[in-house]
């Protein structure tokens, strides 16, 4: 850890309670206000200065460990050494991460989502490195990928990334895209094909290996639970493969029954129809709410052999169709009151939702809860190991009170 240079009159000596979503430990001082500390772990005891102190809350930076906790770690990577803030959590063993997420999620659904009592339990981890296929990387001045900066926008050369496929951090060392803000690469783990994507479209590389395949038609195709999907590089797509089914394991566990039973089903934010595609019989009919047109079409390709049909929209301005399951994958900020409207107005008995961020998960079960979807049970995933990201995946059941579609 950093030690700034603080005179000692400031530092406060701090036992961490927990770690909260976004990752930092929680700690209070003797007269009660929380201190938010980055990097500190459950039950360690730190001597810190405060950075930003507020009337209820402060932040603090750590000046020396005093008790280090069971589960601490040294952080492997060298691109972590040299400040890169992709995997802000390399200093827990791996074996503690789970546990940890599963504390956060747990803690959001019973302050946020008003439910002490919610069944959260532990799923499963893909592999702890080599696990993701596709990456964003940011593009410094002199047009080289590499990742940001713990909690800063600066860039830091990753010509190593422990968590990446080997052929995706390949791609990086030779690659240039001068003017380009963010690059997205991305490797098919079945066959090795390679992708890459830049905004500013307009944008020119130098330096990519002959292989990857780039531009609007770009695509790679990844096996997932014995279906194959194209994927273009514009698409959005779990971290890897291995990813995508846990996910399709958890949902199915979570729903198999009546996702067997369903006449219809509906796979909102449902990208390239990754659900539709592997958690449904064949006969179902599948319908997918997607707003990207790229995953859109790719969903159209990789369910044209299904009874399906693909909603180009976002979910909030759909025209709701009648469904008996509801699978919902939004983005980082959840569903929200007009999308949970959306989706209640299809009658559909059970939805699942998979959310990678607890507090919108949390704020998501009041606002279902409020539509008469009741909290079943969660169950939390680590999809993104050596980081603080916890996926979720919840079932909730409509209650007897609903609003359907005609
Ligand atoms: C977390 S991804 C999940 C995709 C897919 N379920 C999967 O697992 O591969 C969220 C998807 O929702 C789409 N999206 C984001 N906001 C949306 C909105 N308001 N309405 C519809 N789709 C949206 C994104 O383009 C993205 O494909």
């Amino acid at each position: 850890m950093a030690v700034p240079d603080h005179r000692a009159s400031s530092i406060v000596r701090l036992t961490v309670e927990r770690v909260v979503a976004g990752g930092d430990g929680l700690a209070r001082e003797d007269a009660g206000r929380v201190v938010f500390v980055p990097g500190a772990l459950p039950g360690e005891v730190v001597d810190v200065v405060l950075v930003g102190a507020k009337r209820d809350f402060a932040r603090a930076q750590v000046v020396e460990l005093i008790e280090p906790s069971p589960v601490r770690v040294e952080a492997p990577c060298q691109a972590r050494a040299r400040g890169c803030g992709g995997c802000d959590w390399q200093h827990v063993a791996i074996a503690g991460q789970l546990d940890l997420k599963v504390g956060i999620v747990r803690e959001a659904l019973r302050r946020t989502g008003r439910l002490p009592d919610a069944e959260v339990s532990v799923g499963g981890s893909v592999q702890p490195w080599g696990y993701r296929t596709s990456m964003r990387f940011a593009v410094d001045g002199e047009g080289r990928p590499g990742l940001r900066r713990g909690r800063s926008n600066d860039v830091v050369d990753v010509d190593e990334c422990l968590v990446a496929h080997p052929a995706l951090v390949a791609m990086v060392p030779s690659l240039r895209v001068p003017v380009a803000e963010e690059v997205s690469l991305r490797v098919s783990a079945s066959n090795g094909a390679r992708s890459a994507w830049w905004t500013p479209p307009h944008a020119v590389a130098h330096g990519l290996p002959a292989d990857v395949m780039v531009g609007p038609q770009a695509f790679v195709v990844e096996q997932v639970a014995g279906r194959a999907l194209r994927v273009s590089a514009q698409s959005f797509f779990q971290s890897g493969p291995e990813a995508a089914e846990l996910l399709i394991a958890t949902v199915r566990k979570l729903a198999a029954p009546e996702l067997d039973a369903a006449g219809t089903v509906v796979d909102a934010y449902g990208g390239v129809g990754l659900f539709a595609a592997t958690c449904t019989p064949a006969e179902t009919e599948v319908i997918v709410v997607e707003g990207s047109p790229s995953a859109c079409a790719d969903a159209r390709h990789n369910l044209a052999d299904r009874q399906a049909a693909v909603h180009e929209t976002s979910v909030e301005r759909w025209n709701p169709c009648r469904a008996d399951v509801v699978i919902a994958d939004p983005s980082r900020q959840g569903l929200g009151g007009e999308a949970v409207a959306r989706l209640a107005l299809t009658g559909a008995a059970t939805l699942v939702l998979v959310s990678c961020d607890p507090v919108s998960l949390a704020r998501d079960a009041v606002l279902l809860h409020a539509a008469g979807y009741v909290h079943r049970q969660t169950v939390a995933l680590d999809l993104f190991p050596h980081t603080h990201h916890v996926e979720a995946v919840t079932r909730f059941d409509l209650g007897d009170v609903a609003l359907t579609a005609g």
